[in-house]
């Protein structure tokens, strides 16, 4: 049942606000403000290293929560697409922890990851949605997201619930590493339980993201910017956009402009900008006056500061509440996922079901 929506990836993304209270609810102890998962087959305090493999959106959740995970854990990270860590067989030392992130808990490379990381002795945490599937069961511990049945081909609710479950697991290796103070983590679940009246700010974008999809409709190629965790935000971006608009996307660190793609700029070109006013803001300015003075159409998704901050000229703007800079990647994808929606609705695909897709991806 699509509810009052043309689509299910419509009803998917405006039902975030209240899916995603029900994961934090989850993981979440409100009166303590605390973070409170089920008992792990591990000490975390000890973990010497994580790995983290899935396919592609459950993979871009992964990305962002290894800066978390680096961050509040102090503790190395390497993300890895599922089926190339399958066959790369990189070396895991016994004792390390693998997290593999699927919706539906039966894509192929991730589940072949899974057993080869068991076989490595490493403990598995299996972030599913599917509770039932093969990939939970075979895991150590289930982590799960408990986003609701997802139809659309194209990930979204699954998407944010996966990273709320991922910051939770990391504020928890915060906490045990001693990296975290109690003060911190109160402070970080009190940003968690804004993030649905967040997302519901957000999803109001909507009727000004159906106007600029105009333009992002008649572009041949679209660029994804973004730093930090919003950098594996703009690769969702692209991924969400071919996937059921068929307009050819990038994503790529700011950083990474000048190295190449920076060729590409002409005034035929959109680049959307994920960018909240947080430290490396500044960085992000000088990419988009690079893309602005070769004639670049720039749409960026920021905050107030980060809209006055703009360089004025060939600057669209969606403007989001200011927020704490861990929750951004959970509200900004809002937007993101709004723009490759009114896309392909003006393109006229068939947006729950796109061309050459299949929901569940279970042979190689
Ligand atoms: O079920 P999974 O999360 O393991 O699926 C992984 C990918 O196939 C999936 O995220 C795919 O990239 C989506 N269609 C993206 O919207």
């Amino acid at each position: 049942d699509k509810g009052n929506h043309r689509h299910f990836m419509a009803k998917e993304i405006y039902e975030q606000p209240e899916v995603i209270s029900h994961t934090f609810g989850h993981y979440l102890d409100l009166a303590d403000e605390t973070v409170s998962l089920p008992e792990l087959p591990f000490d975390a305090k000890e973990v010497q290293h994580i790995s983290i493999t899935a396919c592609g959106t459950a993979l871009y959740a992964g990305a962002v929560a290894e800066y978390w995970l680096e961050r509040f854990g102090r503790v190395p990270v390497s993300t890895d697409i599922a089926s190339e860590f399958r066959y790369r067989e990189t070396p895991l030392a016994p004792g390390g922890v693998t997290i593999v992130i699927s919706q539906s808990g039966e894509t192929a490379d991730t589940l072949a990851s899974l057993r080869y990381a068991k076989e490595c002795g490493q403990k598995v945490v299996a972030v599913v949605n599917v509770p039932t599937s093969t990939i939970a069961r075979e895991a150590d511990v289930v982590l799960p997201i408990l986003a609701g049945p997802e139809i659309g081909v194209a990930s979204t609710k699954a998407f944010t619930c996966q990273l709320a479950t991922l910051a939770c697991l990391s504020v928890a290796f915060g906490r045990a590493k001693g990296v975290l103070s109690a003060e911190d983590e109160h402070k970080l679940v009190r940003a968690f339980m804004e993030v649905p009246r967040l997302m519901t700010e957000a999803l109001k974008l909507s009727p000004e993201i159906e106007v600029l999809a105009r333009t992002l409709a008649k572009a041949r190629d679209v660029l994804y910017l973004g730093r930090g965790t919003n950098y594996p935000l703009a690769l969702e971006g692209a991924l969400k956009l071919k996937e059921i608009s068929y307009i050819h996307a990038e994503g790529y660190a700011g950083g990474e402009l000048k190295h190449g793609p920076i060729a590409l700029i002409d005034e035929k070109m959109p680049v959307v900008v994920i960018a909240p006013h947080d430290r490396i803001f500044d960085k992000t300015v000088s990419n988009m006056e690079e893309v602005a003075a070769r004639g670049g159409k720039i749409i960026l998704v920021t905050d107030p500061k980060g809209a006055e901050a703009a360089p004025v000229n060939a600057v669209q703007k969606l403007i989001l509440p200011e927020m704490p800079a861990t929750v951004c990647p959970m509200v900004y994808s809002i937007p993101v996922q709004l723009i490759a929606y009114h896309t392909a609705v003006i393109m006229g695909t068939d947006v729950d079901q796109p061309r050459n897709l299949a929901k569940s991806v279970t042979v190689e």
